[in-house]
């Protein structure tokens, strides 16, 4: 499967993140079942807990779009290192996507270096289905 509009997307907005406190730039985009893309980065607050995640923007576009369900997610952070989702994102994601949903993370040049399925990153999760 190409991936590669998922993965630019998610570079391309890594470069708009604000973040003058960390300086720690992310980028994020989810793709959806019918094949659209959404892009966010982390927007950082002078009171800092109202900072937003990188992951927490694309899904936020992905809704407002009418967007529902997630079949990849792509995570941009700086360097070599993999930028895994925060907890909280990774409970945002399962809000939208399957347990085995790849969240796949990558250098600031796009270079894949990390697939995870979302159950990995998030075992026994709590979600819709476990108020039904
Ligand atoms: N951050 C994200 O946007 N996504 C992640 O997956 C990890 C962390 C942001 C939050 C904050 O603005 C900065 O990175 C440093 O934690």
């Amino acid at each position: 499967m190409d991936n590669s509009a998922l993965v630019k997307a998610a570079v391309d907005v890594r470069a708009r993140a604000y973040a003058p406190y960390s300086r720690f730039m992310v980028g994020a985009a989810v793709e959806t079942d019918d094949g659209r893309i959404f892009a966010g980065c982390n927007v950082e607050n002078a009171a800092y807990p109202e900072g937003t995640c990188a992951e927490a923007g694309a899904l936020a576009a992905m809704v407002a779009a009418g967007g529902r369900q997630v079949r990849h997610v792509v995570v941009c952070g700086g360097g070599n290192a993999a930028c895994t989702p925060c907890g909280g994102c990774r409970q945002k994601i399962r809000e939208f996507a399957r347990p085995d949903t790849p969240v796949t993370m990558v250098s600031d040049s796009g270079r894949v270096l990390m697939v995870r399925t979302l159950a990995q990153l998030l075992p026994d999760s709590f979600g819709p289905d476990s108020l039904a």
